[in-house]
C-alpha cells in the first residue's frame, strides 16, 4: 500500500496548485481525479450527449476508456488512447464534468483507476470524495476550502492572465452552482470527512497552505 494523502474541496479552492507543490516537496505522485471526470466529459461532448439524460450518459460510458500517464512528472489524460490533456480546463468541460459526475456509471468507471493508483504508489490525490469514499483509509485527509468570493476572484485573475474575456459575476454564479451540484448530489457528494483537517485558504498565501499541509504529511 502506498502512502496516501487525500485533498478534497470545492471548485477553485486551489487543490491542484497546492497538491502539485506538496507532491514536489514530499516526492509523491500527484493524481488529479477531476481531470479524469473532465476526460469523460469530453467524450460526452464529442458525442453530443445531454448531461441531464442519465440513461444516455450511462450508455455513452460503455465506449469510453480513460487512462492516465505521466510526461516529465505531469499527469496526462488519455481518452480512448488520445491525449486530451490540453482540452480539459474549459468552463464547458468543467460544467459537463460537474453534471455527469453525479451519475453512478460515471463514478464507477473511474473508481478502480483511482484506487489502484493509490495502492501502488505514494500519492496525493485531489477531488471531491477522496477522503470520504475513494480512500477512506488515507494516511492524511485535508479538506481545502475558501470563500466563494476568494475562489471567484482567483479564477477571474487566472482567466484574465490568459487573455480570456470574463465577468466576475458570471464566475461567482458558476462557482455557486457547481458547489450546489457537487454538495447535494446523491452519490459521493462533496463533504468534509470526519477525520479530515479543515484548511481555509481564503486569507493564506500559497506557501502558507503548502507548509500547513506538509506539516501533516510524512
Ligand atoms: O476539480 P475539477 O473542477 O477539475 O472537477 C470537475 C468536476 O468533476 C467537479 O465539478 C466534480 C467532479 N469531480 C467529482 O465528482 N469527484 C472527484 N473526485 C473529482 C471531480
Amino acid at each position: 500500500m502506498g502512502y496516501n494523502v487525500a485533498i478534497d474541496g470545492p471548485a477553485g479552492a486551489g487543490k491542484s496548485t497546492i497538491a502539485k507543490l506538496v507532491a514536489k516537496e514530499k516526492g509523491y505522485i500527484y493524481v488529479d481525479t477531476g481531470a479524469m471526470y473532465r476526460g469523460l466529459a469530453i467524450h460526452f461532448l464529442k458525442k453530443g450527449v445531454d448531461p441531464e439524460d442519465k440513461k444516455a450518459v450511462a450508455e455513452a460510458c460503455k465506449d469510453a476508456e480513460v487512462t492516465i500517464g505521466y510526461e516529465n512528472g505531469i499527469q496526462q489524460i488519455y481518452l480512448n488512447g488520445e491525449n486530451v490533456t490540453g482540452m480539459l480546463r474549459t468552463e464547458e468541460v468543467g460544467n459537463m464534468a460537474s453534471k455527469t459526475s453525479a451519475i453512478p456509471e460515471v463514478r464507477n468507471k473511474l473508481l478502480d483507476l483511482q484506487r489502484s493508483l493509490a495502492k501502488e504508489k505514494d500519492v496525493i490525490m485531489d477531488g471531491r470524495d477522496i477522503g470520504t469514499n475513494i480512500l477512506p483509509d488515507a494516511d492524511v485527509k485535508i479538506y481545502l476550502t475558501a470563500s466563494v468570493e476568494t475562489r471567484a476572484k482567483r479564477r477571474f485573475d487566472e482567466l484574465k492572465e490568459k487573455g480570456e474575456d470574463c465577468s466576475l459575476e458570471e464566475i461567482s454564479k458558476d462557482i455557486r452552482e457547481r458547489d450546489e451540484r457537487d454538495m447535494t448530489r446523491e452519490i459521493a457528494p462533496l463533504r468534509k470527512a470526519e477525520d479530515a483537517v479543515l484548511v481555509d485558504s481564503s486569507n493564506m498565501t500559497i506557501p502558507e497552505v503548502v507548509d500547513a499541509i506538509c506539516s501533516y504529511c510524512r
